[in-house]
């Protein structure tokens, strides 16, 4: 994650005004974008997800959009994903039996009110709860996303007020914060769903580990920790060395295929994520879409010096 020297640049990028809409309007940046984006519309992801799904892997679909500061865009964020899963419960793979479901949906708190000037909070966790009910109708799982560290808290217990009614409903955990390894340890009970990843945002010292070994030593770590509990750990890392090693632990547990899953980002891996599907591992894609790309996409961008050399370059070649 950190060995970009770039990435404290990209990712302050990522909360420029100016730059979003230089880089937006630029006529290059769509095909580019479109290798991590499913396309502006539900009707675009749905047609990807249904490709994923016949190749044998799961889905977790994602709106673009965060940091929302007007209730009316909460209320529409809602209200697609409201759409989003009237969509999903039409297809097979909503009734389809077992306890693992193939199709799910992320959210991010930011993105139903959480930051909203006046009762932020309470009206992200309405927001949630009403996703939540029309999810468990749908047959479709939900996970909150993990946003900056300010976020965390407020995340956490939110997820866990609801996990009362609805207790399929997961949450993320990053291994860069500090914390992670004792938010694995009160996370790691009977029923939770835990999709542990490096995380993507630009964060203090004081709450993160800074240098690539650090957050793969916690990653291993917080790893640990959810295997050898009673969760449901989702493995959320395109990190060849951590799936191998993600393999092992599952043995030395005892946990069989089902117990636990392999996630990566579209447009990521690909032939991996296959090989992985292929063997009779659960793979998930996390297959954002939407208008509000840009965030997401500048942070795909600070991953990886290669993703950004790129992107340039086709600016400067065209
Ligand atoms: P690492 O960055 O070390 O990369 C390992 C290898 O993967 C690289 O060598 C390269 O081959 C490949 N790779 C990684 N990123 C790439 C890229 N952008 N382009 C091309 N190749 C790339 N973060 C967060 O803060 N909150 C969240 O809620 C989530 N949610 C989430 C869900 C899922 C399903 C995944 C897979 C990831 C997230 N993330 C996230 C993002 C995560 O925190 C992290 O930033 C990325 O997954 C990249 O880290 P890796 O673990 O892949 O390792």
């Amino acid at each position: 994650v950190f060995a970009n020297p770039l990435r404290p640049a990209i990712l302050a990028a990522a909360r420029s005004a100016t730059l979003k809409t230089a880089i937006t309007k630029a006529p290059v940046t769509r095909s580019i974008v479109s290798r991590f984006i499913a396309g502006d519309t539900r009707a675009q992801a749905l047609a990807v997800a249904r490709a994923i799904l016949d190749s044998g892997r799961m889905i977790s679909i994602d709106y673009l959009g965060e940091d929302t500061t007007d209730a009316a865009q909460a209320q529409a964020t809602v209200a697609e994903y409201l759409a989003l899963l009237a969509d999903l419960a039409e297809m097979p793979e909503a009734k389809a039996p077992g306890q693992v479901r193939r199709l799910e949906v992320s959210v991010k708190l930011s993105a139903l009110g959480l930051a909203l000037p006046v009762d932020g909070p309470a009206i992200a966790r309405e927001n949630a709860r009403t996703l939540c009910a029309a999810a468990e109708r749908a047959g479709v799982w939900i996970t909150v996303d993990a946003e900056d560290h300010t976020t965390t808290d407020a995340t956490l217990s939110l997820v866990r007020d609801l996990r009362a009614d609805h207790p399929w409903l997961g949450a993320v955990l990053q291994s860069y914060l500090r914390r992670a390894e004792a938010d694995c340890r009160d996370l790691a009970g009977p029923g939770s769903r835990i999709r542990l990843c490096k995380g993507a945002y630009r964060e203090p010292d004081s709450v993160a580990f800074q240098p690539k070994s650090e957050v793969d030593a916690s990653y291993l770590r917080c790893l640990r920790v959810l295997m050898e509990g009673r969760g449901y750990p989702m493995v959320a890392t395109h990190d060849p060395a951590i799936i191998a090693e993600a393999g092992s632990m599952a043995a030395d547990s005892g946990r069989g295929r089902g117990d636990l899953e392999h996630q990566m980002l579209y447009g990521i891996r690909d032939g991996e994520q296959l090989r992985l599907a292929g063997r009779g591992a659960q793979m998930r894609v996390y297959l954002p879409y939407g208008s509000q790309w840009y965030g997401y996409f500048m942070r795909r961008l600070a991953e990886r010096p290669a993703n950004l050399g790129f992107f340039l370059r086709s600016f400067l070649t065209r």
